[in-house]
């Protein structure tokens, strides 16, 4: 399972690039304005910079809502970086928009999917990822978790290509949880993947293990 992070701020993709781990970053326009990124040109900007950080799979996502605006405006994110997934709301003129770039050979992200015939479309159309949202899921009292693994099998028994970029997670438990779903990818914030190293026996054992040895080695 690859491992992204969902945030637009530098520092955070710098930590979480730092451990070793990350494949990717995602954005969406919340997390842009929450960073102060605004206007066109600093907003390229900012995507450039998050390329130079990380090796590949940084999601920009358009704003238009009609095709000939998605398609304009992803080609102009695509350009930024071969390392651009121009990121895409399910919607009928998202859809014809991501049949358009998986023919060109641009890579998609088909974002805020909260169902299984939304994910099917999506994948019929020729998205590279997929992004459903858990963690909204879950607040509406609907299980995200159950969502991920009816896409896992359906994805799996119809041999679709499109790759499963579990969204909207919330904390450590949803990871472990996506992976045991069959998640391809899980984009989170960076207190739940370093949420992941937490366990107190481990401090425990390693507060053992350093006083054991200072008592035998002086
Ligand atoms: C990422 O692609 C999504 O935009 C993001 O995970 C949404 O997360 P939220 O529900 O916490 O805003």
């Amino acid at each position: 399972m690859k491992f992204f992070i969902d945030t637009a701020n530098l520092d955070q993709i710098n930590e979480a690039h730092d451990l070793g781990v990350l494949d990717g970053v995602t954005t969406n326009p919340s997390l842009m304005a929450k960073e102060g990124i605004t206007g066109e040109k600093n907003i390229k900007n900012h995507y450039k910079a998050i390329c130079n950080i990380v090796g590949d799979n940084v999601s920009a996502e358009v704003i238009s809502t009609d095709f000939n605006g998605m398609i304009k405006e992803g080609e102009e994110l695509a350009s930024i970086d071969n390392k651009i997934v121009v990121k895409i709301p399910l919607i009928k003129d998202g859809i014809k928009a991501i049949k358009y770039f998986s023919e060109k050979g641009i890579r998609t992200n088909c974002t805020l999917v909260f169902s299984a015939g939304q994910a099917i479309l999506a994948a019929k159309a020729g998205a590279t990822f997929l992004s459903p949202f858990i963690g909204r899921i879950d607040d509406t009292n609907w299980d995200g978790i159950e969502l991920i693994q009816q896409i896992a099998t359906i994805y799996a028994v119809q041999n679709f290509k499109t790759e499963i970029l579990a969204a909207s997670v919330r904390n450590s438990l949803h990871i472990v949880k996506c992976a045991e779903a069959g998640a391809d990818i899980v984009t989170c914030p960076l207190p739940a993947i370093l949420g992941l190293l937490k366990h107190p026996l481990t401090d425990i054992g390693l507060a053992q293990f350093l006083s054991d040895h200072k008592k035998a080695n002086g």
